[in-house]
């Protein structure tokens, strides 16, 4: 099962000081499409135990969700030796504590989207302040929480996170085709990540880490027309891969073209400690996407995302395309499938899942329970994996996105992609369908094939 911070937690001392760039852009008009915020969410700070007991219940083994980096680490350096706030850290203690106790394995991804106000302030992941900020935070956390953790994920969906906040400029800081500033926060992620890496293996060297990627396969619009097909090729070379392949080579390397926009070169080279720090690989996978070229010089090789669909989709226009999980899977990640050390590097789904939207401030009722595109999603996908499964894929581990309902970024409360639906104004939890099919498969280790 898996989660992040920001969007279930409610943490009382981030909302009130507006501790966190998220925070803050919640409280700007027009920011969050459905007009809502994060400031309680699912109040998941005081009600975890309730929310642990619906993943037992469930018989589900796994909890993935992040640290609240701006609440343990609120301020900027200092004269003295800056150590986490022990509030939030003993709150995270009794979570993993929990966790642990109830057998459960716990999945811990250091930087989910949400950066102190102040790093932001000062340009964010732009520059390499952000990096040295992420090692020595990185640090702190592997020193405190490294012994409940089973798998460690540095930086979550680095590249979706670069695009929408400097490309489509949905998510602070809220610049748009901002190239540079993508291509500077992709460069010191990947250093924020080695170091990350490097801090957390000399006090944890046995604990797995990676960082998990988001796979979306693309395709062209018109595939007759060849300015769909060089949008996709550099969609697909940029968005998904550049990420694995640059720690696979040890840098960054820029193809020739995106090099020549502005004054990216400079970006290129070695980064110390990146080479092969990905012990296993940590996919996220919702949809596949068409793209187009548009005209407009300077030429935009990346061009946008159609309209258009061929399939079903979500309340958030995303096509259901299992196909795409399973080539993911057997074919897009292949590249990476081993390690330096030569050993086949385990493959774990950390995000999959599907939104349905239903206004945030509806409470009982029996509104969105017999959620069937949903469970459908689920059945499709598990088949997927199977197939991979089948096909040799090392494949031990599936979470899905996500337990609850939780706030979805620029899109607010009102899409809903939890197995369990929460009704905000009471925070009353309920087991929607989906949830008892995931449980069942969870319980037996069986997929139905007559019932997908
Ligand atoms: C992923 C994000 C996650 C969530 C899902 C729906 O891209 O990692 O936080 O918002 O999408």
């Amino acid at each position: 099962m898996a989660a992040s911070h920001f969007q279930v937690e409610g943490y009382p001392a981030e909302i009130d000081s507006r501790l966190s760039d998220w925070a803050l852009w919640t409280t700007r008009s027009g920011k969050i499409a459905d007009g809502s915020n994060a400031d309680r969410a699912c109040e998941f700070s005081s009600r975890f135990l309730e929310d642990i007991a619906l993943v037992k219940q469930l018989n589900l083994n796994s909890y993935r969700t992040s640290l609240n980096w701006p609440a343990l680490l609120p301020d900027r350096p200092g004269p003295g030796k800056r150590k986490l706030n022990s509030q939030a850290v003993q709150y995270y203690k009794r979570l993993f504590f929990t966790l642990k106790e109830e057998g459960i394995t716990t999945f811990l991804t250091l930087f989910h989207f949400c950066l102190p106000t102040w790093i932001a302030d000062d340009g964010g992941w732009t520059g390499r302040m952000a990096a040295d900020e992420f090692a020595y935070f990185s640090e702190l956390a592997a020193g405190q929480f490294g012994e409940y953790v089973d798998y460690w994920i540095t930086i979550n969906e680095p590249v979706a996170y670069a695009y929408q906040s400097f490309v489509s400029g949905l998510w602070p800081p809220g610049t748009s085709r901002n190239y540079d500033g993508a291509f500077a926060t992709v460069r010191y992620m990947l250093e924020g990540h080695a170091r990350a890496y490097q801090a957390i293996k000399e006090q944890s060297a046995d604990t797995p880490v990676s960082f998990s990627n988001h796979w979306r396969p693309f395709f062209p619009e018109n595939p007759l027309n060849p300015l769909d097909q060089m949008v996709i090729y550099f969609r697909d070379n940029i968005f998904n891969h550049i990420f694995p392949r640059s720690i696979e080579a040890g840098g960054l390397e820029l193809p020739a073209v995106v090099a020549r926009l502005g004054d990216l070169k400079r970006l290129n080279g070695e980064i110390a400690g990146l080479k092969g720090s990905m012990d296993y690989l940590a996919v996220n996978y919702y949809t596949r996407e068409l793209s187009r070229f548009v005209f407009g010089w300077p030429v935009d090789p990346f061009g946008i995302k159609s309209s258009k669909a061929d399939f079903d989709t979500n309340s958030l226009g995303w096509e259901t395309y299992p196909q795409g999980l399973f080539d993911v899977l057997t074919r897009a990640i292949a590249p990476y499938k081993t390690g330096i050390d030569g050993k086949s590097r385990p493959v774990i789904i950390t995000e999959n899942g599907y939104a349905e939207t239903y206004a945030a401030d509806l409470s009982e009722g029996d509104w969105s329970i017999a959620d069937k595109q949903r469970t459908a999603y689920l059945k499709l996908h598990l088949q997927s994996l199977h197939r991979a499964i089948m096909a040799g894929v090392n494949v031990i581990g599936y979470l899905h996105w996500s337990l609850t309902d939780n706030f979805e970024w620029a899109e607010g409360l009102s899409p809903r992609f939890g197995l369990v639906r929460v009704a905000y104004p009471t925070q009353t939890r309920t087991f929607r369908e989906s949830a008892r099919l995931f449980s069942q498969v969870a319980k037996t280790n069986v997929l139905d094939s007559r019932e997908v």
